[in-house]
C-alpha cells in the first residue's frame, strides 16, 4: 500500500484529545495517515531566528507528523503577507481589501520552496502526495523541480475566485501555471471549479475536456469538484457525550423558556458577522412582538489579528453588538450575547442542539461546516432550523435550510422570523432531509473519493 504524505500550513496534533477538540478534518486525515503509515508535514506554528529545515517527527495514535519552524520574516510574508492579506481576501471575492506586495510574493515563493527542500528527502517512489490550501499553491511545481514523480494532489478549502477578480493578481498567471504540476485539483464546488477551468479557457487559451481535463502552457491537469463533509458519526456521538448533555443542560437554564438563535464563526470578515448582526436589528426592529423572546448567541474566536483587517472588524463588531444591547436590553434580557471565544466540539454540540436556528450567514465561503455540524447535532424529533448563506459551497447541497442574500438584512430578518414560526412537522421534514446529506456525505468518503481519484491518475 503506498503512503499517504498529507501536506498542510498547519499540522493538527494527531491525538485526539479527551475534550474531543479535535476537527474532523484532522480526524478523517489522520485515520488515512494511520492505514497508510503516511506522514503530515507542514509548519511548527513556531518562529525561529533562521530557518534550519530541522524536522520535528512525532507519533502520537499511529499517526506520525513532521513539522519545521518558520523565520519571523517568512511568518510575515507567506503566512501574514501572501497567504492571508493577498491571496485570502482575493479568494474570498474581498479586492477591496486585498495587498498586492513585492515582498509577500518573495515570501510565499521562499517557503514553498522550504517545504520542498524538507519534503522531498522524506519521499519514497510511491507515495501519494496530498496538498492542502492556498498556501501551498506552487508546492508541486518545487517538487517536480526537485525530480518528484509522484502522483501529486491539491485541494483548495477556499473558494476560486471568477477570472475577472483573479486578474487584479500581480502574475496570476505564474500561479495558475504552476497548478499544472498537479495531476489533481479538488474544488468545493462545482462552482470554483468552473472558474478555475474558465480562466484555463479564457486567459490561458487552454482547453477543457467534459471529465475536467485541463490543457493549458502545454500541460494538463484534472479538475473536480469534492465537496467536503464532517466526521458526522463522531459528531453526533459528541452530541451524546456527557459534557454535551452537562452544557445543554446549562443552555437550557439560561435559555429560560426564549428561543436561542446559534452563530459559531472564526472571526473573519468573510463570515458575515457584520451583516448578521445588521440582519438581527433589523428582526428585533420588525419584530415588538418577539422582543424578550429570543435572543441570538454569537461565538466568535479571535483569529489572525496581527492582520489590520481582522483587527477592524473586530472593533466594528464590537461597537455593534453595543449598540444593539444598549437599544434593546431589559433588566432581565439581553439580545445578543457575544462571546470572543472558542468551545470544544462537545461544548458545541450541546450548545447547537439547545439553539432553535442556527444562523450560518457567510458573504463567501468554500463549503461551511458548522452549517453541517448544526443539523448533526438537531434532536431528530425536535429540530432546530438552519439558516444558510446561498454563497457557502454549503448552500449547494444544503437545498433543505431556509437559504438567504446575507447582504440583504430584510432577507435575515424575514428568514429568522419564518424559522421561529415553523412548525414542528416541518422542522423534522428539512432537518431529516439535510441530515441524510449530512451523513452520506462525510469527511470519510470526501477523502476517500479524492484519493481513489488521484490513484486513478497515471503516474507521470
Ligand atoms: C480556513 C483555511 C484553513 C485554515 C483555517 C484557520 O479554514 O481554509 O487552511 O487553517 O481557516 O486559519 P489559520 O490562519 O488560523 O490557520
Amino acid at each position: 500500500m503506498s503512503r499517504l504524505i498529507v501536506v498542510s500550513n498547519r499540522v493538527s496534533p494527531p491525538a485526539i484529545d479527551s475534550t474531543g477538540s479535535q476537527g474532523g478534518l484532522a480526524v478523517a486525515l489522520a485515520a488515512a495517515l494511520r492505514q497508510s503509515r503516511g506522514i503530515w508535514f507542514g509548519w511548527s506554528g513556531e518562529q525561529v531566528a533562521e530557518f534550519t529545515g530541522k524536522l520535528d517527527f512525532r507519533r502520537a495514535q499511529g499517526v506520525t507528523t513532521a513539522t519545521i519552524d518558520l523565520e519571523p520574516r517568512d511568518v510575515d510574508e507567506y503566512y501574514n503577507g501572501f497567504a492571508n492579506r493577498t491571496l485570502w481576501p482575493l479568494f474570498h471575492y474581498r479586492i477591496d481589501i486585498t495587498e498586492y506586495d513585492r515582498q509577500f510574493d518573495s515570501g510565499y515563493a521562499r517557503v514553498n520552496r522550504r517545504f520542498a527542500d524538507t519534503l522531498c528527502p522524506m519521499l519514497e517512489t510511491d507515495d501519494i502526495i496530498w496538498v492542502h490550501d492556498y498556501h501551498l499553491i506552487p508546492l508541486a511545481r518545487e517538487l517536480r523541480a526537485r525530480g518528484v514523480r509522484n502522483r501529486i494532489g491539491f485541494f483548495l478549502h477556499t473558494p476560486w475566485p471568477p477570472v475577472r477578480l483573479l486578474a487584479t493578481l500581480p502574475h496570476h498567471e505564474a500561479l495558475v501555471e504552476s497548478m499544472f504540476a498537479y495531476d489533481l485539483i479538488g474544488f468545493q464546488t462545482e462552482e470554483w471549479m468552473s472558474a478555475f477551468t474558465d480562466y484555463c479557457l479564457r486567459e490561458a487559451g487552454g482547453r477543457v475536456e467534459p471529465d475536467g481535463t485541463a490543457h493549458a502552457y502545454g500541460q494538463c491537469v484534472k479538475a473536480a469538484a469534492f465537496p467536503i463533509g464532517i466526521d458526522a458519526e463522531a459528531f453526533q456521538k459528541a452530541a451524546r457525550s456527557n459534557e454535551a448533555r452537562a452544557m445543554a443542560r446549562r443552555m437550557r437554564a439560561s435559555i429560560a423558556g426564549r428561543h436561542m438563535i446559534i452563530g459559531v464563526d472564526r472571526l473573519d470578515y468573510s463570515k458575515g458577522l457584520e451583516e448578521r448582526f445588521t440582519g438581527y436589528e433589523r428582526f428585533l426592529a420588525d419584530n415588538p412582538d418577539l422582543l424578550n423572546r429570543v435572543f441570538l448567541l454569537q461565538i466568535a474566536p479571535p483569529s489572525r489579528n496581527t492582520i489590520g483587517t481582522y483587527r477592524e472588524i473586530r472593533e466594528k463588531l464590537d461597537q455593534l453588538s453595543g449598540r444593539i444591547n444598549g437599544a434593546h436590553a431589559d433588566v432581565d434580557w439581553v439580545p445578543l450575547r457575544y462571546v470572543n471565544r472558542g468551545y470544544s466540539r462537545r461544548d458545541l454540540a450541546g450548545i447547537y442542539r439547545s439553539a432553535r436556528i442556527g444562523l450560518v450567514t457567510p458573504m463567501r465561503d468554500g463549503m461551511n461546516l458548522v452549517a453541517k455540524e448544526y443539523v448533526a447535532a438537531q434532536d431528530p424529533k425536535d429540530p432546530g432550523v438552519l439558516i444558510l448563506s446561498r454563497f457557502a459551497g454549503a448552500a449547494r447541497q444544503m437545498k433543505d435550510a431556509l437559504l438567504v442574500n446575507p447582504y440583504s438584512s430584510e432577507e435575515i430578518a424575514d428568514a429568522l422570523r419564518q424559522a421561529m414560526a415553523m412548525e414542528r412537522a416541518e422542522r423534522v421534514r428539512r432537518n431529516s432531509a439535510l441530515l441524510d446529506g449530512v451523513m452520506r456525505d462525510d469527511v470519510t468518503s470526501w477523502r476517500e473519493s479524492f484519493v481513489a481519484a488521484l490513484k486513478a491518475v497515471p503516474q507521470r
